[in-house]
């Protein structure tokens, strides 16, 4: 198996770091257009080998597309990561280039692979790549629900004081802070409604806490997140490799479930080695279809953005 991660930034390089330490490949690439810096934090990371008894063997290049020959999957994460007070949506004009040249080099070198899109605004980007590629829809797949749904966990397990692991809980519509849909309703701990648990102010609190994640970590760190977004990549990457059938909400494209199509939003699917192989339709009450819309409107907005670039 061979992976190649676009873009040796924090997401890319944590989610290589993870993919090497899973063991998911025998061979992984770190491209970026920085001079040295793919190399660099690939031999890094290689001299981690000893230490946490990994076998991958880690490559990094400055742009050389050629060594990323064969791969099964790509995972792309370059352009700018947003700044405190951004939103995903502004990074538009500079990323979109960006991705589409990605993808085209890519394809030129690994015509197979599975794309795995982590770049921002990831709906708007996943359909760019679905677009500008023209691949079949199952091997181009967004990541933001995954690292949404992973957040809802996390906020839900802080106020119930229960380990994440054991909590059902997914995040449908954009990867974006108003267009995220954390379904709550249908959240459960250990297949216990988590309503039972958490009065409705406390839900309330904890869907908002969810759809600002990325915003809060920004805030603080100066700098969109890296750990929980590297590993949500991997985390997919892994379902992808093992062929594990695992359910993750993703960003794919729909052609008239959920009531939508020619869009990519984040609704459940099977992740396996042919990439996203089935979207499981959630019977969503009128206040999340309502909801649902609402964010494939907004999205729909942004994705018209990229006729005029
Ligand atoms: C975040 C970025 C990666 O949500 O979209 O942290």
């Amino acid at each position: 198996m061979k992976i190649t991660v676009v873009g040796a930034g924090a997401v890319g390089a944590t989610c290589a770091d993870n993919i090497a330490r899973k063991e998911l490949a025998s061979e992984l690439v770190l491209l970026d257009i920085k001079e040295g810096l793919a190399e660099g934090k690939a031999q890094d990371m290689m001299q981690t080998a000893a230490l946490l008894g990994f076998d991958t063997r880690i490559t990094g290049t400055t742009n050389d597309y050629s060594k990323t020959q064969n791969s099964d999957v790509v995972i792309v994460t370059s352009g700018i990561p947003r700044k405190p007070g951004m939103t995903r949506e502004e990074l538009i004009g500079t990323n979109a280039g960006i991705v589409k040249n990605v993808c085209e080099n890519i394809l030129k070198h690994s015509p197979n692979a599975i794309l795995l899109v982590v770049s921002n605004p990831m709906d708007t980007m996943t359909y760019l790549a679905l677009t500008s590629t023209g691949l079949p829809k199952n091997r181009i797949i967004g990541m933001g629900g995954a690292l949404d749904s992973a957040r809802f966990r996390f906020q839900l397990s802080q106020q119930l004081g229960c380990s994440p692991a054991d909590l059902n809980a997914v995040v449908v519509g954009g990867h974006g802070d108003t267009t995220m849909i954390p379904l709550i309703r249908t959240a459960t701990w250990n297949s216990v409604p988590v309503a039972k648990f958490l009065s409705a102010e406390q839900q309330k609190q904890i869907v908002s806490d969810t759809m600002v994640g990325g915003a809060t970590l920004t805030k603080l760190l100066g700098t969109s997140a890296w750990y929980a977004p590297g590993a949500a990549g991997a985390a997919l990457v892994e379902a992808i490799v093992r062929d594990e059938k695992k359910l993750f909400t993703c960003c794919v494209s729909l052609n008239g479930e959920y009531g939508q199509k020619d869009i990519c939003l984040g609704v459940p699917v099977v992740i396996g080695r042919n990439g996203w192989e089935k979207i499981v339709e959630f019977d969503l009450n009128d206040e999340e279809k309502a909801a649902f819309n609402k964010s494939a409107d907004a999205v729909r907005n942004m994705n018209d953005v990229l006729k005029t670039l």
